[in-house]
């Protein structure tokens, strides 16, 4: 049998006229942890998705434990033990964790749903990652990140010998990554093979044994975590040599811009204070429901908070609504970008303007000349 669990070699997938990928070769060692690297768009979800057989490739050879296989959808691919968990959460949001965790077999083999057996197993699926979620819970009313750790959940609840895991630590916090970690070594140790994608660097070198980087929908070079360094990854990675991973940082001015003072909000917040100078960047840390992003809505004027003041440039703010808060010159970028952030359906020229509405509406209608303008 090959050494390898899974061998990529010459695959392309176009869309349309965007080339998505363009000459992908990949080979994944039986039992390796092997991470993918590339910039945003470099093609990384595409090959997993072609993989999991969401996607059909246009081109090349995939060959699985030495067999050659073209999936046309995904079941094929989960006969093979291949599992993933998406970068994009694709769980229901109206079922409950319990349900989510087994959609493909809810009455395991039988007849019917036997709703006690149900939640005991997800209880025993999320306690064996060290999850501690409720199964009876509304998927929906979790925040993102536990809608996470439900996935990840989901994922492994399976018999799997090929586990991908699309950028999985995105939303979640230190301790939980550390949980994640200690599971995919454990996986690791029982022989599975697995695909990690993720854009923290020291997360590649902490957990890989190789890396590859793909730009521009082809592989560009595999390295060995234990002799190349974060710079080569990003030179690979960018094309070019950078000078310093971050821009350097300008000194934020002496005068204070937002003060949030005491704040509470009842079971959420305890006497939250903080203050941000003009040009400042203040980073808010904490665990997964620690209070950060119901700081950041009550600043936003989403939610009522029961006690405390945010003022900003000294004035005290009044914030009633969310259109208050935009008075005052205050924005948000949302911790779930696909539900609150953005309107999917409609288009990228219509999202940029539809918060300065007021600037494209002389009449009432919208002055669809103002609108182009403003979005370019
Ligand atoms: N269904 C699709 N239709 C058209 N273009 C697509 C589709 N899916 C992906 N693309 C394009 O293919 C390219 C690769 O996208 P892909 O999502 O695979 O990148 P990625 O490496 O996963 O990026 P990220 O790091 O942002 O997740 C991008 O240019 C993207 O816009
Ligand atoms: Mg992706």
């Amino acid at each position: 049998m090959s050494d390898y669990a899974i061998e990529i070699s010459n695959v392309y997938k176009h869309f349309g006229g965007v080339k998505a990928l363009q000459n992908i070769n990949l080979n994944v060692k039986r039992g390796a942890i092997h991470a993918l690297i590339g910039e945003n768009g470099a093609g990384k979800s595409t090959l997993m998705k072609i993989l999991s057989g969401i996607y059909i490739k246009d081109g090349g050879e995939i060959k699985i434990n030495g067999k050659t296989v073209h999936f046309t959808n995904p079941k094929q691919s989960k006969e093979m033990g291949i599992g993933i968990i998406h970068q994009e959460l694709a769980l229901a949001p109206d079922l409950s964790v319990a349900e989510n965790i087994f959609l493909d077999d809810l009455s395991f083999g039988g007849p019917f749903i036997n709703w006690k057996l149900l939640n005991k197993k997800a209880q025993e699926a999320l306690e064996k990652l060290g999850f501690h979620i409720d199964p009876k819970m509304r998927l929906g009313d979790l925040s993102v990140a536990y809608q996470q750790m439900v996935e990840i959940a989901k994922a492994l609840a399976k018999n799997v010998n090929i586990l991908i895991l699309d950028e999985p630590t995105a939303v979640l916090a230190d301790p939980e990554i550390d949980i994640l970690f200690e599971n995919l070594k454990k996986l690791q140790a029982s022989g599975v093979t697995i695909i990690y994608i993720s854009h923290r660097l020291e997360e590649l070198f902490r957990i890989s044994d190789t890396i590859t980087v793909i730009k521009d929908g082809a592989t560009v070079i595999e390295l060995d975590p234990k002799t190349s360094t974060e710079d080569d990854v990003i030179t690979n990675m960018v094309g070019r040599e950078l000078q310093s991973l971050y821009p350097a940082k300008t000194p934020c001015q002496d005068i204070e811009m937002l003060r949030v003072s005491h704040l509470n909000r009842k079971n959420l917040l305890n006497d939250i204070s903080l203050s941000v100078n003009k040009g400042e960047i203040v980073g808010l840390a904490g665990l997964v429901g620690a209070g950060r992003t119901e700081v950041a809505r009550c600043i936003f004027g989403i939610d009522k908070f029961n006690s405390g003041e945010i003022y900003k440039d000294g004035q005290k703010l009044r914030l009633n609504s969310v259109v208050d808060a935009m008075n005052y010159g205050i924005g948000l970028v949302p911790e779930s970008r696909k539900e609150q952030g953005a309107v999917l359906s409609r288009s990228i020229l219509e999202n940029m303007t539809m918060s300065s509405l007021d600037k494209i509406t002389p009449f009432c209608l919208i002055d669809h000349t103002k609108e182009r303008q403003l979005g370019e």
